[in-house]
């Protein structure tokens, strides 16, 4: 083994060999998948990141001490091998690239040997994901995580690519920043030589970015690191990458422009996909009302029915409150679903609730006209037939409706929407539907803080026609913000930015700062606008979800090479972990040492 690479040089990838090299002597090298004694011959198949080969062992081709090499081998073995093309003499496996060939081999050396894995590396593994964590190493060995990463790999390549055509400049920007949180937490470093002072990790490089526009890098992106702590789910991670970029002397029309011709160029060149021009558009409201989500999956219908005016002074009080307190009732049809067991109905509902709502009112039509329902009783024919139609309600289907205000009917029909599409088989998962919303809200009322919070960022412009209603009603505001969406997912979302200070201080007015707050945060920003700052816009998308999305994993975990798992912790490394107290007395700090008063638990 000490000679290990020592006159041996690979001359091809496994996967690279077909039997247009018939005859070539060939090097190659990489892990045992699968080692098969026959007797006199043996077989092993070879992998590497490019696939399988399978390599022959003969006694008479490669003496006895090679041969023995080969009868040690085991799976997750290192092996490299010396020998020839050849058309296989059994069987041809239609399932691989080098299926026609096997490799005769005449001298093998063992590079380093393994211990039995604690899972077959073997695509679709059925291992459960914690273990599969623990020993990532192993799990990126298996074939689907090797060609995700690839993939994302392919996709960063054409993202720089087509924006340094495009004329934009990569930039880096710190990582140890300033706390500003707005939005999710900050993640904190202490600072050694500033105790009691922490740095914050960025949540993105929104502000550096602003500040490069003021130097007058016009066109600007980075694939940026970005930490937000935030509780994850199946598209969100602690630590993610976005590609961000930055614009000067721009408008809403040209951030959309550029990006549509990026998306297109890098769904072509990375994974062969073709996208229409231009994306369709949907306003933020619209958006709401028939699909109850800013961020719509468009590859099925089903789409929400205002039914307010219809049941307006009906006997049903549940309907008849929610209006009267300013909400909505809005309604659903599952088609053909009609005879939909009760028990299932009463899932939705259980999911319903779990949205908000106080309950679900469901109306389903028999084969023969009639109807079940749960607040039939309450309605007279001539409006019950009414909502019926006004529902396009037909013989078979199903008809469901939330009452509330206007959020969380939305949240709750949106959701339920997305439930019953999945359960109907409504989505074609092959389709690749993008969109953008547009106009959204700028602010969002915070019912815990009583307070506007800004919907995207501070930062974000208000649509002119809007402006004047800043102070006097500043709900009613739209802003010059977008977001792209791809099959019901935000990949992306951006803004024209403020760049009057006059503006951007009553911006942060609104949002209930004092000027001090403000300048103490974003002070440097606000200053640098003192100098001569172009008007800009941007946007930022999550790279890990474009990535998910087009290589269809189920995850974002599947799709980056160390992730994290729902409680932000590392299996792997078993980070975040106790530091030793040397390194706290260093950083002047002290843990609070009852753990209950701490409310903290330590992991083990
Ligand atoms: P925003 O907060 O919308 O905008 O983030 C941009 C995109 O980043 C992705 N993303 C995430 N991906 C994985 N895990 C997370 N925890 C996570 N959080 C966000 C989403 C999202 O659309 N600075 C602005 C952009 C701008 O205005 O230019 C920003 O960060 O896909
Ligand atoms: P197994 O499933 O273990 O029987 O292995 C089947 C694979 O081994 C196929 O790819 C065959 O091409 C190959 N194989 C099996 N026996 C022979 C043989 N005697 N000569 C050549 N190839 C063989």
């Amino acid at each position: 083994m000490a000679e290990a690479m020592k006159g041996l040089k690979r001359t091809y990838r496994c996967g690279e060999i077909t039997l247009a090299k018939e005859g070539e002597t060939v090097t190659v090298m990489g892990w045992v998948q699968k080692q098969r004694n026959k007797g006199g011959v043996i077989f092993v198949d070879l992998r590497d990141r490019t696939g399988l080969l399978q390599l022959i062992f003969e006694e008479s081709d490669c003496g006895t001490e090679h041969f023995a090499k080969a009868e040690k081998m085991r799976s997750e073995f290192v092996i490299a091998a010396v020998g020839t093309v050849e058309k296989r003499a059994g069987a041809v496996n239609e399932n691989l690239a080098t299926g026609e060939i096997e490799i005769r081999v005449k001298e093998t050396r063992i590079l380093s040997e393994a211990e039995t894995p604690p899972f077959p590396i073997e695509a679709e593994s059925r291992t459960k994901e914690e273990l599969r964590l623990k020993y990532r190493y192993l799990d990126l060995r298996r074939p689907d995580l090797q060609r995700n990463l690839i993939l994302r790999s392919a996709i960063t390549a054409n993202i720089r690519k087509f924006l340094t055509e495009e004329g934009f400049l990569e930039i880096e920007t710190p990582i140890l920043g300033k706390s500003t949180p707005e939005g999710a937490r900050d993640y904190l470093v202490p600072s050694r030589v500033h105790p009691g002072n922490f740095y914050g990790l960025p949540q993105s490089p929104q502000l550096f970015k602003q500040l490069l526009m003021c130097s007058g890098y016009d066109r600007y992106f980075q694939i940026a690191k970005c930490f937000r702590d935030e509780d994850l789910r199946a598209d969100r991670q602690p630590e993610f990458t976005q590609v961000d970029m930055e614009l000067s002397f721009v408008e809403v029309e040209d951030v959309i422009d550029v990006n549509e011709r990026l998306v297109q160029f890098v769904c072509k060149e990375a994974v062969g996909l073709e996208v229409t021009l231009p994306l369709p558009r949907i306003k933020w409201i619209d958006a709401m009302n028939r699909f109850g989500t800013d961020k719509p999956d468009t590859r099925f219908g089903m789409e929400l029915t205002d039914v307010s005016k219809i049941v307006k002074g009906c006997g049903f009080g549940v309907f008849t409150s929610a209006l009267e307190s300013g909400g909505s009732v809005r309604g659903l049809n599952a088609k053909g679903q009609g005879n939909m067991p009760r028990k299932k109905i009463d899932a939705l509902v259980d999911m319903a609730k779990g949205y908000g709502a106080k309950g679900l009112a469901y109306l389903s039509i028999g084969e023969d006209g009639s109807y079940k329902s749960s607040f039939a009783k309450f309605m007279e024919e001539g409006q019950l037939k009414a909502l019926v139609d006004a529902m396009e309600g037909e013989a078979g289907d199903l008809l469901l409706f939330a009452a509330d205000k206007n959020a969380i009917v939305w949240s709750v029909l949106g959701a339920l929407r997305l439930e019953l599409g999945k359960q109907m088989g409504l989505v074609d998962e092959n389709q690749f539907h993008f969109l953008w919303v547009t106009e959204f809200p700028l602010l969002e009322w915070n019912e815990e803080e009583n307070r506007f919070v800004a919907m995207h960022h501070p930062f974000t412009m208000p649509m002119d026609e809007d402006l004047a209603y800043l102070d006097s009603d500043p709900g009613r505001v739209r802003a010059k913000a977008y977001d792209i969406v791809l099959n019901g997912v935000e990949l992306g979302g951006g803004s024209v930015r403020i760049f009057q200070n006059e503006i951007q201080e009553k911006m942060f007015e609104v949002l209930g700062f004092s000027k001090e707050d403000a300048y103490n945060r974003f002070g440097f920003l606000l200053n640098a606008f003192k100098y001569g700052v172009p008007p800009h816009a941007g946007l930022a998308y999550g790279l890990d979800r474009l990535v998910m999305l087009l290589v269809h994993a189920d995850s974002i975990r599947d799709v980056m090479a160390f992730p994290k798992m729902k409680d932000a912790s590392c299996l792997l490394t078993n980070a975040p972990d106790v530091v030793d107290k040397a390194q706290l007395t260093e950083l002047g700090i002290a843990l609070v040492e009852d753990k209950e008063e701490a409310g903290a638990e330590r992991k083990i």
